[in-house]
């Protein structure tokens, strides 16, 4: 066997491993992407090492050079992968050795792939979410920046609120658009708590069951930011909660995006006609010239569906596994690297068509001034007249089965009926309906105030970490 080409356990091994072996279990393809981690790891381990009397001054400065040397390689592209490379900790390691010699080879004293590879993880992981907050945070910021076009106060744009798809009640836009916030902020905070658990090292448990060495896993946790070192060997290295809770707090986050692509959908198609999409944030059609499609949002709704997935294969994977490591566990990467990647070019790219689109509140308004949008505050009406809501609601019940069936004017109706005074009439105006939605939270320009000063905050206190 060359010696470039070893195997990791080429000691109890006569015969080098089979090439489709390695093509199958390799993880190199795509744990590259950890290649910064391992190196934090291995300098943290490197120092413990030193720090407990395990390496040399020498051996450590030695280590740490190299892996100085190596991230530079790998920020260059020089990095030469090999064959026999089958992970990224794998070819860090070789290359090590390769570069600091007998004392590179003293690195993995004390540590196996086992906790080297989870504690990688984990500081990705940790990383990373953090990146996703900072793009959640974005798309809030633009929910916040079109809710101040739209206007909060009299005269703001409003439009109807459905329920069942059916037009219910107006709102003002600016209530609709935040409503879609307070979601992501959850998410915000969903992924912080994610990272809150998550926040544990790893390393020093070895293989399976910690190390007859002196080593000092609270070193390393300090060194690598984590709040604690590990308290069950077994647990450290077989634990993989963290990438099911993330993958779980990315998936509610692509379903958001999906609820929210699924609305522009509707409201840009012609039917809806609510808003219209910027040129650089829609697509055309190859044949029908005259098409404008939405296609961020489109993909939004349906890279939920591979979101979800890549939770629920990520649990069958997890389910039987007894403890500690198994090999099976190598399958944690590609599901959260396609989660993270995925959810936050979603969020990025619905940031961008949003902020950039514009509204058709003329078209969303006369949708709201639909004269039966107000059956409700005539409902109510009656109510301040001291009359049970179930028998007001039973009168303009029939009220607006009259307009709907025979075509009568609700406002005629009401002008003409015993139960109503004038001042009834006024609730007709147009406006009138949304400008009444005033209590707390509520969907009105008299509520809405306060919820916008209440959106700012959280969206400070969710942020702040
Ligand atoms: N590539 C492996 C993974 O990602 C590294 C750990 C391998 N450990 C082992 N005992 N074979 O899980």
């Amino acid at each position: 066997m060359n010696s470039e080409n070893k195997h990791l356990w080429h000691g109890r091994f006569e015969l080098k491993a089979a090439d489709d072996l390695m093509a199958y279990t390799e993880s190199i393809s795509f744990d590259r992407r950890l290649w910064l981690d391992d190196i934090t790891g291995s300098r943290a381990h490197a120092r413990m090492l030193g720090h407990v009397g395990l390496l040399s001054v020498n051996e450590v400065d030695a280590i740490i050079q190299a892996l100085a040397t190596i991230e530079k390689e790998m920020l260059s592209s020089e990095f030469r992968f090999l064959d026999s490379d089958e992970d990224i900790h794998t070819a860090i390691e070789r290359r090590v050795t390769e570069i600091a010699g007998a004392a590179g080879a003293k690195l993995h004293t004390a540590r196996s792939r086992n906790d080297q590879v989870a504690t990688a993880f984990r500081l990705w992981t940790k990383r990373e979410l953090g990146v996703v907050c900072g793009h959640i945070a974005d798309l809030c910021r633009v929910f916040r920046e079109k809710a101040e076009t739209a206007g909060f106060g009299s005269g703001a744009a409003y439009l109807p609120g459905y329920t069942h798809l059916q037009r219910a009640q107006p709102v003002l836009l600016s209530h609709h658009l935040l409503a879609h916030g307070w979601a992501f902020m959850r998410d915000i905070e969903r992924l912080h708590d994610a990272i809150k658990r998550l926040n544990v090292s790893p390393l020093g448990a070895g293989a399976l069951a910690g190390t007859s060495l002196p080593i000092d896993p609270e070193f390393t946790a300090n060194e690598l930011g984590f709040a604690k070192p590990f308290d069950n060997s077994l647990d450290a290295v077989s634990d993989r909660d963290f990438v099911a809770e993330s993958l779980s707090a990315l998936a509610l986050v692509a379903v958001h995006l999906s609820r929210l692509g699924e609305e522009w959908v509707l409201w840009t198609s012609e039917e809806f006609g609510f808003a219209k999409l910027n040129d650089a944030w829609a697509t055309g059609s190859s044949m029908l010239p005259q098409k404008k499609n939405p296609d961020i949002a489109e993909l939004a709704r349906g890279k939920s569906g591979r979101l979800i997935g890549n939770l629920t294969g990520f649990l069958a994977t997890m389910k039987s596994l007894p403890l500690a490591y198994n090999r099976d566990l190598q399958e944690d990467k590609e599901p959260l690297f396609d989660a993270v990647d995925q959810v936050r070019r979603g969020l990025i790219a619905m940031s961008g068509m949003i902020s950039t689109a514009s509204f058709n509140t003329e078209r969303m308004q006369t949708a709201a001034d639909q004269p039966t949008m107000a059956a409700t505050d005539l409902a109510e009406y009656l109510v301040r007249r001291g009359i049970p809501f179930r028998e007001s609601h039973a009168i303009v019940g029939s009220m607006v089965r009259k307009v709907v069936d025979e075509g009568a004017q609700l406002r005629d109706l009401v002008a003409t009926s015993e139960h109503f005074g004038d001042d009834a009439l006024e609730l007709l105006n147009p406006g009138s309906a949304v400008a009444n939605r005033s209590s707390r939270g509520a969907a009105g320009p008299n509520a809405v105030p306060d919820q916008v000063a209440r959106y700012d905050a959280e969206l400070k206190r969710v942020t702040v970490h």
